[in-house]
């Protein structure tokens, strides 16, 4: 790990565990929700605040930083220089609100537009996913192994629910031909299955800082991590993204690519 990786993960690693206080103690005040684009699509007085936490923090620390979050100004990732920080401050938003469960916190930090360190944060458990190239990925303080290069047919598949319902591009033949599909309402969560070897991949329309963070893990422990026709994710588009073991890599894109 270089010396400007270990003083962002010394600070990073103090912030999430300060988010955690406040986002389990403000919910447990009482959460105050508001509809963005649709009844589904949901923010809450939490999602600002743990943002404004972030950029408040980044700010006092790496003052020449360019910042893009969700809730927040958006920086331009192509016309970035030094550090540029994306930030999802409450991943499954929908979780947080419904279940008090299966939603993560995420941070991606870029230098000079290539990728230093990634973050995601599993609040309830308490577990923070953290890496980048040249450290490969740990869990809290213990090291993941990279997992076994399995192919379609032997994981489990995590999707989109609205995609799995319209069978889009295909993809219902794609769970067919995995070991069965999978739903948990928050890319954070979904990107830490398939680090961990539970899931052999996860596919979704996704933006920015909903990839971001679990790309640069996927790719420090060698899984294939791109949109479904191959292109490579640029940190400023919404795609549809496919993080996968390399083998299941190819068989899901090609029958992706088929229709
Ligand atoms: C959402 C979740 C969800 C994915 C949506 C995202 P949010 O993030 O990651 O799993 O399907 O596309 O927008 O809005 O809860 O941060
Ligand atoms: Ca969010
Ligand atoms: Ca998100």
């Amino acid at each position: 790990m270089t010396e400007q990786q270990k003083e962002i993960y010394q600070q990073v690693t103090k912030w999430f565990h300060e988010a955690r206080n406040r986002i389990l103690e403000g919910r447990a005040r009482g959460l105050d929700v508001q509809n963005k684009t649709s009844r589904l699509d949901l923010v809450t007085n939490i999602d600002k605040e743990i943002e404004r936490f972030f950029r408040e923090k980044i700010n006092e620390n790496f003052s020449d930083s360019a910042i893009l979050g969700e809730e927040g100004n958006k920086a331009d990732f192509k016309s970035s220089k030094g550090l540029f920080w994306v930030i999802d401050p409450i991943d499954g938003t929908m979780n947080f609100v419904k279940q008090a469960a299966d939603f993560a916190s995420m941070i991606a930090i870029y230098q000079d537009q290539k990728p230093l360190l990634g973050f995601i944060y599993d609040v309830i458990h308490d577990r923070l996913y953290w890496g980048g190239p040249g450290i490969g990925v740990y869990c809290n303080k213990e090291q993941l192994p990279a997992p076994k290069n399995i192919q379609l047919k032997d994981g489990l598949l995590g999707v989109n629910g609205p995609m799995m319902l319209t069978n889009y591009r295909n993809l219902q033949e794609v769970i067919r031909k995995s070991a069965g599909a999978r739903i948990y309402g928050s890319a954070g969560i979904e990107f830490i299955h398939v680090l961990t070897g539970q899931c052999v991949g996860y596919l979704s329309h996704l933006r920015p800082w909903d990839y971001a963070a679990g790309s640069i893990l996927a790719e420090s422990l060698n899984l294939s991590v791109k949109t479904i026709d191959g292109k490579l994710l640029d940190v400023v588009s919404s795609e549809d993204v496919l993080v996968a073991t390399k083998n299941a890599y190819i068989e899901i894109s090609a029958l992706m690519s088929a229709k």
